[in-house]
């Protein structure tokens, strides 16, 4: 039957997922699946620093790299994520702030050095790239990250700019979580986009992870949140939509997911600045939410058999 992918054409959206590699190279359903109905993927951990940075100054790209050319080969683009974050750093980086051989000034340094090295590396084979992710605390302060503490708050700007040079067409965004409607947390990230573009500062891009759960509603001012990011000339994208319930299943429970996915959509679809729409994986099989979100899950599309759920037909029915 058609897929989300060849609706999606027809809507003008990218619709994307993020890519578990492990499963992609030993799982054929899910090879096949990722390339016939997306054409837009998301490493789902595999471009994060720990990953291509395992030991100073050693890097292993080569699951990057083969998320990057499959992509290509099957004619998707590919959003990167992400560049500063304050979770999967690597060991030797955490270690060294922590006992003082890392300083400040040598820290900005290694920042700068990884942005630019990654961003290179891939450069004009990225579309978007979340720069920042999961900056800002839920009352609209700025997280007490490493970066936080060890640079002050000019860590954000610095990385966009350093991004920037690196990949000048790359679209730079911004990346968090309950960003979804309009609440202090967004409205933080509002405040810093304002303020960035007005100084100049390459900040193109507001990403709404979309990561909601059935026992929490839905979020408020979906489309408002998202209009006055457009209004500051600035694109929006869902980055990793995925919407979790407490087990066991019941068919209440996986029509009020179906409407939550679907509501995102129109969200989006709503909104000329949203073109991507990414789900943080499309099979129950995959999904990271069991592992960190105890008593919860079912959070994607489909089963773990590659099954469609309502949520599946409530994405295609709204493309
Ligand atoms: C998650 C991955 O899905 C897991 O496999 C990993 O163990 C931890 O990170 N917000 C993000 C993503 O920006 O990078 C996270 O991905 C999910 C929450």
């Amino acid at each position: 039957g058609p897929t989300l992918r060849q609706f999606a054409d027809r809507a003008d959206l990218r619709i994307g997922t993020a890519v578990d590699m492990a499963a992609l190279a030993e799982d054929r359903t899910y090879r096949r699946t990722v390339g016939r109905e997306f054409d837009s993927v998301t490493a789902e951990n595999v471009m994060k620093w720990e990953s291509v940075e395992p030991r100073r100054g050693v890097h292993d790209w080569k699951a990057a790299d083969d998320l990057v050319r499959h992509a290509r080969a099957h004619g998707q683009v590919v959003r990167g994520h992400t560049l500063v974050w304050h979770s999967q750093l690597p060991g030797w980086l955490t270690a060294g702030v922590a006992d003082g051989s890392i300083g400040p000034a040598e820290l900005r340094g290694i920042l700068r050095k990884h942005i630019t090295t990654e961003v290179k590396r891939y450069k004009g084979r990225i579309q978007q790239w979340d720069v920042v992710n999961e900056v800002f605390e839920e009352d609209g302060s700025l997280r007490n990250s490493l970066w936080l503490r060890e640079l002050g708050p000019s860590y954000i700007e610095d990385a966009f700019r350093w991004a920037h040079a690196a990949d000048p067409k790359a679209k730079l965004f911004l990346n968090d979580y309950n960003v979804e409607g309009v609440n202090p947390k967004s409205t933080a990230y509002y405040e810093l986009a304002k303020r960035l573009r007005a100084e100049g500062v390459p900040v193109h891009g507001f990403g709404a992870q979309g990561h909601l759960a059935i026992q929490y509603g839905f979020p408020g001012q979906v489309a408002e949140n998202l209009a006055r990011f457009e209004a500051l000339g600035m694109r929006t994208a869902f980055t990793e939509v995925d919407v979790r319930m407490i087990l066991p299943t019941d068919s209440d429970k996986l029509a009020t997911q179906a409407s939550y996915f679907r509501r995102l959509l129109d969200a989006c679809l709503g909104a000329r600045s949203c073109t991507s729409f990414t789900v943080w994986g499309f099979t129950d099989r995959y999904s990271w939410v069991p592992g960190v979100f105890a008593g919860q899950g079912a959070a994607t599309p489909m089963d773990e058999e590659y099954g469609r759920k309502a949520a599946y037909g409530a994405l295609r029915e709204g493309l």
